[in-house]
């Protein structure tokens, strides 16, 4: 190869002795690739000199790749995002790469990109543009556009390219969702034309395509006429109505905005290009793509509490206790990749445990083998035999101080040096945990949310006593299973178990002044939350709500809650708590209610939380404000389009986000 004169930081570009121009990113500095400006610009330059070599017929070819072992591009740069304060920067800025998409697109010689590992995105946008798109089979290469859940939708000419090539039904629903598609499946739809087996075949094939000229076909003639009238009518009412399921209009409008789209314009791509950015500018500047961001960001800045530099590798790890936590962590951990071994009082606890695993394997893995390779990885081990060969040990038996003690005792010999030493405990100290042991600074908290499987959250329990050490370790071994790690002082409640307890406890006493318990639950949802703090109670068990009660010193005697304990209603699980549960779901009597009343209710409703994380704050439970934030989102499902809440409590009062017509008139 030749390599061309031209000086470009995140990409490598040369032209090979048959013409053919290989435009390689390899963002400068990071691990991944995500289209910022500084890639953009180099992009462009990179356009113009194959333009140019295409004119005078010295390139006959281009083709894009990514040099990173791990993916192609994850997307756009969501860090540069902050720098558009109006619409009309958003709209100036996306002007430029639209340009230059088309001109890719119109070059008169083969543009081929070659995909492996993610293709999110941006990174799809710039792959539709080419001409035909070539992707690695294997598991790691995934195809998507997740803008939705960042408050957007695709804003580089996604949304009418997608359904150019796999028409409105596939297209329409992989933005909508934000899914991420297997390469197979990605053929399937139209997305990607041509599969190679691994990454070793992408630049032979990438050739070969440039050398026969190949062009992917656009979706064929049914999918355009799904695209017309009266066809479109009926996919865009189910589309809305399948979206309304999933999200409030409300709270997260760009899907919303995105159906409107398409409704509007979807019978000629053409109108379609030509009002993108005027529908995706004001999403882009909206406080709830800004919250969404922050989430983002807090995710991002969880997993980078991960320690890089320590000499710590997990492969296996150990738990006992195989009840309803228990089990599940060591089948999340088997899922992940991880040898397991499973311990508790009798063989028959365990096989029950490891029975329960069979629906998260189903879900995670495809195929049979895959779901009896995890399965082999989850091993029986009444009698703790392989302890001294695990690097994580974590022990989910009763909440019974000296019960654990005891355990502790007997354990801490018999470890590996190095290993970690942790307990799930919900609401013992974790010093009260190591008191008797030769080294109590080895033990941490590590403590899973249940259900395990859905909750991203795992919280890193530092005692007074617990090495820091060994805190970043617990960080590691989170991460390595991809939870996102929040180091927490032991102190009761922790951090998020702290601030929902005050939040249930005050809704349950609105309940006994008489409020109806179906309003609460609805006026939760309309300020954003997951599932209402009445229906949460009975979900978790109302045995555990009076227990955490209790530790964290709510007087409950002689309430609602205590006596439907006494009585053994404790929610779901027994049929009927505050609810009485039929096939898994709350029966309900609903009224309609009037939308400002429930906003209103809905903000009280969460005011006790968001005062006691401010306390959590001030007593420094969690670092920063923004770790609080972070936990509570990830800890409890808190409203993310509203950033936290201390962004929240912080923002309240302060004007929203103008769009540009509202200035304008205010102006
Ligand atoms: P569970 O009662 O479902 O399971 C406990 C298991 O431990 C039982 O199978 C029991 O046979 C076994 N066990 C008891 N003593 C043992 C010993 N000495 N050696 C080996 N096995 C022993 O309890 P669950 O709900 O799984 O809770 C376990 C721990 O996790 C507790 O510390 C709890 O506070 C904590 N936790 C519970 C959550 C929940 O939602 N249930 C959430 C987060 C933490």
């Amino acid at each position: 190869m030749t390599t061309a004169p031209m000086a470009l930081k995140d990409w490598h570009f040369s032209i090979d002795e048959q013409g053919i121009a290989w435009a390689e990113f390899d963002r400068e500095g990071e691990s991944q690739n995500a289209l910022g400006r500084r890639p953009l610009e180099e992009l462009a330059r990179i356009v113009e000199r194959v333009a140019g070599g295409a004119r005078d017929k010295s390139i006959a070819g281009l083709v894009f790749m990514s040099g990173k072992e791990k993916g192609f591009i994850v997307g756009a740069d969501v860090r540069e995002f902050e720098q558009f304060q109006t619409e009309a920067e958003v709209r100036e800025a996306i002007r430029r790469v639209l340009g230059m998409l088309d001109r890719i697109e119109a070059m008169p010689i083969p543009v081929v990109c070659a995909i492996h590992g993610f293709c999110l995105g941006g990174g799809l946008e710039l792959a539709l543009a080419c001409h035909w798109r070539i992707a690695t089979r294997d598991e790691a290469t995934r195809v998507g556009f997740p803008e939705v859940r960042l408050g957007i939708f695709p804003g580089f000419n996604g949304t009418w390219r997608s359904i150019r090539q796999a028409g409105p039904l596939a297209a329409m629903e992989a933005m909508l969702t934000g899914r991420m598609i297997r390469a197979s499946a990605a053929r399937a739809i139209g997305l990607i034309d041509e599969l190679v087996p691994s990454r070793q075949n992408l630049a032979w094939a990438a050739r070969k395509a440039v050398q026969r000229g190949r062009k992917s076909k656009p979706a064929g003639a049914a999918m355009v006429a799904l695209r017309q009238w009266p066809a479109r009518n009926l996919l865009v009412s189910r589309m809305r109505a399948e979206t309304a399921k999933k999200a409030n209009e409300d709270h997260y409008p760009a899907p919303f905005r995105l159906i409107d789209l398409f409704a509007e314009t979807g019978g000629n791509l053409n109108r379609m290009k030509a009002e993108e950015t005027t529908v995706f500018a004001p999403l882009m500047v909206s406080d709830t793509s800004r919250n969404l961001r922050r989430v983002f960001r807090l995710s991002e800045m969880m997993k980078a509490q991960a320690p890089k530099d320590l000499d710590f590798k997990v492969r296996r790890v150990h738990v006992i206790g195989a009840g309803v936590m228990g089990a599940d962590i060591a089948g999340w951990c088997a899922a992940q990749g991880f040898e397991v071994s499973i311990q508790d009082l009798s063989p028959e606890a365990i096989q029950k445990g490891i029975e329960a695993q069979g629906k998260l394997f189903a879900r995670r893995f495809r195929t049979k083998a895959t779901r009896d390779a995890a399965k082999a990885r989850l091993l029986a081990d009444p009698k703790g035999e392989m302890v001294p060969r695990a690097d994580v040990v974590i022990e989910a038996i009763v909440e019974k101080v000296e019960v654990k003690q005891a355990l502790f005792k007997g354990l801490e010999g018999r470890l590996k040096p190095g290993a970690v030493m942790a307990t799930n405990t919900s609401s013992i100290m974790i010093e009260d945990i190591a008191q008797g042991l030769s080294d109590p600074g080895r033990l941490i908290g590590i403590h899973f949310f249940n259900p395990v499987a859905q909750m991203p959250l795992v919280e890193v329990i530092r005692g007074t006593d617990s090495r820091e050490a060994e805190v970043r370790k617990g960080c590691a071994f989170v991460t390595a299973i991809d939870k996102f790690p929040l180091i927490v002082k032991s102190c009761p409640g922790f951090l998020v178990n702290r601030v929902l307890a005050p939040y249930m406890m005050s809704a349950m006493a609105r309940l006994e002044k008489g409020e109806a318990k179906e309003r609460i639950d609805e006026a939760a949802k309309a300020f954003g939350m997951p599932m209402g703090p009445i229906e949460l109670a009975d979900t978790v068990g109302l045995d555990v709500c009076a227990h955490v009660g209790r530790i964290l010193k709510y007087p409950a005697e002689g309430s609602r809650l205590e006596r439907l304990v006494s009585a053994g209603k404790l929610g779901k699980k027994s049929g009927e708590g505050f609810y009485t549960w039929k096939d898994g779901k709350p029966v309900k009597v609903e009224k309609p209610y009037d939308k400002a009343d429930l906003a209103k209710l809905g903000a009280d409703l969460v005011e006790p939380l968001i005062a006691e994380a401010e306390r959590a704050l001030a007593d420094g439970v969690v670092e920063s404000a923004d770790l609080v934030d972070a936990g509570v989102i990830f800890g409890t499902g808190f409203a993310p389009f509203r950033g936290g809440p201390l962004h929240y409590k912080a923002r309240l009062g302060q004007q929203p986000v103008k769009s540009d017509a509202q200035r304008a008139a205010a102006e």
